[in-house]
This record gives structure tokens, C-alpha cells and sequence, in this order.
């Protein structure tokens, strides 16, 4: 791997030789999060990941790691990539935190919870780091993309050796050389996006079900959002990239794919050279020979009249679609910047509905954003009834440094924020459960995961809905589809009764 000239991407590299001074915050090392949020109109380059060098690929023999991933589905698809990363370097896998050679916390900053979750196993992490001083300790994901978390950990977690940013992924095996050898903190956070890089190893959990990144990065700056500041502009990879890899994963007998970006509605948007949006990359997929394709997540704004059209072709293309609303209320969702009324997207959902009998909707709630008012608030319970969601994310508003909800009066006391988590959560359930108890007596075709993970006789799969069922089949079926008749729905799982495998 080259050292490359990373300057135009605001590099914030700290090397702990180049300075004599420890740095003691973000700003010593040079990241700052403003320069996150410029949306620059440098072009993106596509780049193939550079091999590991042959003098860094023997570094982990003998050695172990343990990568522990918080958040979303991107999280765990990028630590597939660190884990094909470290596995090409000779490390193997672990879980345990306390043996291993190198942990690594492949974080998320969208709400504090998570965040804690993190400092909590930082601080256990110490005493292990001080017995076992060779020990790599390094934080990467999106924490280490806001400026507040790393002060915090170069003033208070001094124990840590390494944090790298959600754009620095592919510089791993230079990071960690010189985590190694200079048993300093290495900091390197880019401000900005670099190039989209393909090709990078990768060890994917299964071998069922595989993601499959089509986009990175957010445009849409949702102001309670941390995202597009962690993660950087929208690109697309390139459809023949995506394509490629899709056909790859067919041919190694994939039952199932999941397009991954935090707005695949915006695909293609940045590709200058083509017209070619999501919609078209979805149609090029369905004539792909892959059972199940799923995609996540969308932007109702963005969701267009093509895309429905394609999705209403079925065939490989499963009609569950993930439409996260926020809220109900047409002027709380102004203050998110959502860029859609209720009206609007109920219209939404109206179309997709028609266009597509049977989707399973789901969604994602925020309650207690600054000022909601107990009648949005109901707004929001009123739109759950009406769009009568299959199931759905709820969460109380948590504010994110640096984004402007943060600096919105949080006015709304912590029971009343809680308490109408409840009452949404209740709202949720009961149209859950409802909706499942529409399918009871129905036939559907369920890929079977594997055993239960409550009882080892019982087998789970799910629906092209992505409904968790639970039954009780011969076990040569995990892998495979089968028909199941749903007996007994309950309000997060079903139960079925096995009745045949089928041909996909
Ligand atoms: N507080 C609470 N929930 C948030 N989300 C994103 N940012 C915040 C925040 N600051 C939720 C949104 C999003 C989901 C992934 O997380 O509902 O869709
Ligand atoms: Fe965050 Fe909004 Fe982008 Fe989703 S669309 S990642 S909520 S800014």
C-alpha cells in the first residue's frame, strides 16, 4: 500500500512522531466536524482497495481479534470489511474481549445510548489494556467522525491506541502498523468523503444472506441527524460494480441480498455520465438469478413513481419496504427538515399500496423532538393507525452535537418524553399484532435461517415480509425455502406448521 497524497481530502492524520505535543483534541489533530458538513463539488474517483502489503500480511499470524459492531446495518457490513481487512493480515476471529490481541469497537453516534455503550466498555477495557500493554485497543465507526468524541477519549481514555474514521477503513493495515510500532495514539479521521474503493476484502457471516453497499453518505441533513456529518456526501458506486458483486454472491449460492445505503433512494443521483437512478438499478437486478432482494433505507422524499412501478414487477424483489416518517406532524417534520408533509406521505404510501398489494411497511418513530406539542405528538399516534405499520423503530429524540436540533430548545421533560415512547409503543404493537393475525391460516414462503435461537427443535425462517416465523421442520431445510401455514401469529414472531420444501 502506498503512502498516498491524502491531502485533498483534508487529511487530519495525527502520527504521533510528527508532533512533539499530544494532542488533546480534535482540533490538534486537525479534524473538525464543520468541514464534515461542506459538501465540496470535488469529483469522486473509483478506486480499487490496494493489496495489503507483503510485509504487513503475516502481521496477525498466531494472533487474534475481537470486533465488536454497534448500530446499523452499514455497521455491520463495514465490519465485514475490517474483518476481511485483519483476516488477510493473518488474524483470526475472537469474542472474547479479554485474550484478544487487537479489540476494535466499530461504533455509531445516533443516539447517546450507543454512545455510552461504548465509554462503558472503554473503561471496563483499561484494566486489561494495563496487564496486557501489548494489546491493540481502537475505536472506529461513526464516534470517531465527531469532533466531541474524540476530545473525549484523547483527554480521558488515554488507554486507547487507535481510532480511524468511517472514511479510513481501506488505510487499516498502515493504522494499525503504526499503532503497533509506536505505541502511541493514532488518530486518523478524514473530515471528508474519500473515493468510492472497491474490492476490498471481506468476510461476509453466513454465506444465506449478504449486503451490498450501493451508496454511501447522506444529503439530506435531517436536523437531529449525526449522519451526514459522519458519513459524508451521497456517492453511488457504479451499477456495473454493483451488478458484478450481485452476480458474484448468485454464483456462490446467496439465497438473499440486501442493497445497503442511508438514502438508496438518492442512487445515481451523482453520477454525472448516465441516467441511471434506483429504480433502474433495481429493475437490472431483478433479472439477476438471486431468490430475494431487500433494500435499506429509504427517503420517502426521494421514493419515486418508477421505483414503486419496479417493485410492483415482484419476482425476486421482496414487497417489504422500510419508510421511515419521524413523525406525523407536518410542522415537526419542517423543524426535521424532512422535506415532505403528512399528506405527502401518506399520498406515498397510498401508491405503494395500490401498486403493490401485500407490502409489509415499516417504519422509524422519533417522539419528544424539541417542541413537539402533545397534539403533533398525536399526530404521529394518528399516523400509525393510518398507514397501520407491520412494525416499527421507535425512539426518544436524543440530541447529537454539532447538528442543528441540538441547538433547538429541548424543552419537553423527560417523563412526558418517555411516556409517549410508551403510548406509541403500545399503538405499534397492537397494529402488529393485528396485522399478523391477518395471516393466520395463510400459506407463505419462509427462507429457513436455522434453529431457534430459544429451543434447538424448532427452526426460524422468514417471509419474503421479512416476518420472523417459527416452526417445526426437518433440519435438511435450513438454507432452503419451504412453505409453512402460519398458525399462530403473535405481535413480533408467528408460528407456522411445516408443509413442504419449495423451488425458487
Ligand atoms: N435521536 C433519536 N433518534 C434518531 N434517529 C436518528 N437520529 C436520531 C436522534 N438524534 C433515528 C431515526 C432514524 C433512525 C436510524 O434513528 O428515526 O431513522
Ligand atoms: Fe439521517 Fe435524514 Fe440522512 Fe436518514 S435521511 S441518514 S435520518 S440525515
Amino acid at each position: 500500500m502506498s503512502e498516498k497524497d491524502y491531502s485533498k481530502y483534508f487529511q487530519t492524520t495525527y502520527k504521533p512522531d510528527e508532533k512533539k505535543k499530544k494532542p488533546k483534541s480534535a482540533e490538534d489533530v486537525g479534524y473538525s466536524q464543520k468541514e464534515a458538513k461542506r459538501r465540496g463539488k470535488e469529483e469522486i474517483m473509483v478506486v480499487n482497495f490496494d493489496p495489503i502489503p507483503d510485509e504487513l500480511k503475516a502481521l496477525g499470524n498466531g494472533k487474534t481479534y475481537c470486533l465488536v459492531t454497534f448500530g446499523c446495518q452499514m455497521n455491520e457490513h463495514d465490519s465485514e470489511t475490517i474483518a476481511g481487512i485483519l483476516e488477510n493480515m493473518g488474524y483470526t476471529s475472537t469474542e472474547d474481549e479479554k485474550s484478544a490481541d487487537i479489540v476494535l469497537y466499530n461504533t455509531c453516534a445516533v443516539r447517546e445510548n450507543a454512545e455510552d455503550k461504548v465509554f462503558g466498555h472503554l473503561g471496563a477495557l483499561k484494566a486489561v489494556k494495563m496487564e496486557r500493554p501489548d494489546m491493540i485497543l481502537g475505536v472506529c465507526g461513526c464516534m470517531s467522525q465527531d469532533e466531541s468524541v474524540v476530545n473525549r477519549i484523547l483527554q480521558k481514555y488515554q488507554h486507547v491506541d487507535l481510532i480511524f474514521g468511517t472514511h479510513n477503513i481501506h488505510r487499516l493495515p498502515i493504522l494499525l502498523r503504526d499503532a503497533l510500532y509506536s505505541k502511541e495514539m493514532v488518530v486518523e479521521v478524514w473530515a471528508k468523503e474519500g473515493d468510492v474503493i472497491e474490492n476490498m476484502p471481506k468476510v461476509r457471516e453466513g454465506g444465506l444472506k449478504a449486503w451490498v453497499n450501493i451508496m454511501y453518505g447522506c444529503d439530506k441533513f435531517c436536523t437531529y441527524c449525526i449522519v451526514p456529518y459522519t458519513r459524508g456526501k451521497e456517492r453511488s458506486r457504479l451499477p456495473e460494480d454493483v451488478i458484478a458483486e450481485v452476480r458474484d454472491l448468485a454464483r456462490q449460492g446467496y439465497k438473499e441480498i440486501t442493497l445497503l445505503g442511508q438514502n438508496v433512494n438518492a442512487y445515481g443521483k451523482d453520477l454525472t455520465d448516465r441516467e441511471y437512478l434506483f429504480g433502474d438499478l433495481m429493475d437490472d437486478i431483478r433479472k439477476i438469478d438471486i431468490p430475494r432482494v431487500r433494500f435499506t433505507t429509504s427517503h420517502p422524499r426521494d421514493f419515486d413513481d418508477h421505483l414503486i412501478e419496479v417493485i410492483a414487477k415482484g419476482g425476486n424483489l421482496v414487497e417489504h419496504i422500510h419508510l421511515p416518517v419521524q413523525s406525523g406532524s407536518t410542522e415537526v417534520l419542517k423543524k426535521m427538515a424532512r422535506k415532505y408533509s403528512r399528506e405527502q406521505y401518506l399520498e406515498l404510501v397510498r401508491k405503494i399500496k395500490q401498486a403493490i398489494p401485500g407490502a409489509v411497511l415499516t417504519t422509524d418513530i422519533i417522539v419528544g423532538f424539541p417542541g413537539e406539542t402533545e397534539e403533533q405528538f398525536q399526530d404521529t399516534l394518528s399516523i400509525v393507525e393510518e398507514v397501520r405499520y407491520d412494525s416499527a423503530y421507535t425512539f426518544i429524540y436524543s440530541p447529537r452535537h454539532g447538528t442543528p436540533a441540538a441547538g433547538m430548545e429541548d424543552d419537553i421533560p423527560e417523563e412526558v418524553k418517555k411516556e409517549r415512547l410508551q403510548r406509541l409503543i403500545e399503538v405499534v404493537n397492537r397494529i402488529a399484532r393485528e396485522k399478523n393475525e391477518e395471516m393466520r391460516g395463510q400459506i407463505v414462503e419462509l427462507l429457513v435461517e436455522g434453529e431457534s435461537k430459544t429451543n434447538p427443535d424448532v427452526l426460524s425462517g422468514r417471509t419474503r415480509g421479512n416476518k420472523l416465523v417459527n416452526f417445526v421442520g426437518p433440519k435438511d431445510c435450513i438454507g432452503k425455502f419451504v412453505h409453512v401455514r402460519i398458525t399462530e401469529p403473535q405481535t413480533w414472531t408467528l408460528k407456522g406448521e411445516y408443509l413442504a420444501l419449495v423451488e425458487v
